[in-house]
């Protein structure tokens, strides 16, 4: 039947507000409440023997990818190439025997990623997908799919879709990693604990609203604005960009905080607001110098950060938004979500048509 709205003003206000239920019914399918462990449907391959991975998919889902390999090589050390699928496709590129292809989709019907899933199984490899629409044609190619339980997402601009797809690599992640012998009981404990504790902790992003409606007014006056974000914030810095793009039709980018000097930074002057994806961590120190740098140019700086990191930031950002304080593992999944809000709350000041936005299709079924 046909879906409503439920009484939200567009379907993304809807598909925001249903992460907490989507990421928590996904992790079910793969987490046992009884031993707290991650647990994979039965594989038609053996994960502890897969050489090297080749994730691939297109738009949000690259994103979700890029996060994934994350992922796969800090907890299972498992090599991993990242690739568009319109570029993988035609790329020729060397793969290993036995390696595993990663393909991410929320339609399972994205010609390119489709496309890159054929040139991969006829190359050799293990075809494991993480999709939304189990009955899809990369359903029916895949030697194995995991499903993420987002249910029909109606918005163009994939939001609930792309945090369950997080969800399902992060457990993934984690499996491959007691596969190969690189995650111990005790570790693998801290990261499903961290997942468990995600929807509620997604569920109290909301309380944030009036922050990220302030941070909206400064953007939304904007012609460019620049995301930055390092390692597992990369991502998170290029969803927002994309997202805030889609939705408002504002020019934004995304780049690694590490690259601003070495282009970027030619940019930044008042006009053009910086938002950066800082909580604290390893590579805090790192991005607030970057920001530092920023500041010094005059630019204006917005953070998506935690307590810990606002207590670093508050002279350097003219707005923070603080997210609760969350494991390292699981936090980009929360900033993913708190950035998607941002384009939101953007798109409704600028009054553009959020679930259609213009030359955009929910499924891409053409190369
Ligand atoms: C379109 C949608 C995006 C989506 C991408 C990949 O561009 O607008 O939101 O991320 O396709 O779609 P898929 O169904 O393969 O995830």
């Amino acid at each position: 039947g046909s879906i409503g709205k439920d009484g939200y003003r567009h379907y993304m206000d809807k598909e925001l507000h249903e992460h907490p239920l989507v990421i928590g019914q996904t992790l079910r399918r793969m987490i046992d409440p009884a031993t707290r462990r991650v647990v994979m449907p039965p594989l038609p391959f053996d994960l502890a023997a897969i050489p090297r991975a080749t994730i691939t998919a297109c738009g949000s889902a690259f994103y979700a990818g890029l996060l994934g390999r994350h992922w796969l090589e800090s907890e299972a050390r498992l090599p991993v190439d990242v690739d568009v699928a319109s570029e993988l496709r035609y790329r020729d590129a060397p793969l290993s025997a036995g390696g595993l292809a990663l393909l991410i989709s929320q339609s399972g019907e994205t010609a390119d990623t489709l496309a890159a899933l054929r040139a991969l199984r006829a190359g050799g490899q293990h075809v494991l997908s993480v999709l939304n629409v189990p009955e899809s044609s990369m359903a029916r190619d895949s030697d194995m799919v995991l499903e993420t339980v987002a249910g029909p997402e109606i918005c163009v601009a994939s939001t609930k879709a792309f945090t369950a797809q997080l969800s399902v690599l992060a457990c993934l992640a984690i499996a491959t990693g007691r596969a190969r012998g690189t995650l111990s009981a005790e570790r693998e404990q801290v990261l499903v604990q961290a997942l468990l504790d995600l929807p509620g902790k997604a569920a109290e992003l909301f309380d944030l609203r009036a922050d990220i409606q302030h941070v909206a007014a400064i953007v939304a006056d904007a012609r460019d604005v620049l995301y930055l974000g390092r390692g597992a914030y990369f991502p998170v810095a290029l969803e927002g960009a994309l997202k805030l793009k889609e939705i408002s039709y504002i020019h934004a980018e995304a780049y690694a905080a590490g690259e601003m000097k070495h282009g970027p930074i030619a940019l930044i002057d008042r006009s053009v607001p910086v938002v950066a994806i800082a909580p604290s961590g390893r590579l805090f120190g790192k991005t607030a110098s970057n920001l530092q740098e920023a500041r010094a140019r005059g630019g204006r700086l917005i953070a998506f950060t935690d307590a810990e990191g606002a207590a670093g930031l508050r002279g350097i950002a003219e707005a923070l938004v603080v997210l609760p304080e969350a494991d390292p593992f699981t936090a980009p999944i929360l900033h993913s979500i708190a950035v998607q809000m941002l384009a939101y709350e953007v798109a409704l000041l600028k009054g553009t048509d959020v679930d259609q936005p213009r030359n955009l299709a929910k499924s891409v079924t053409v190369e």
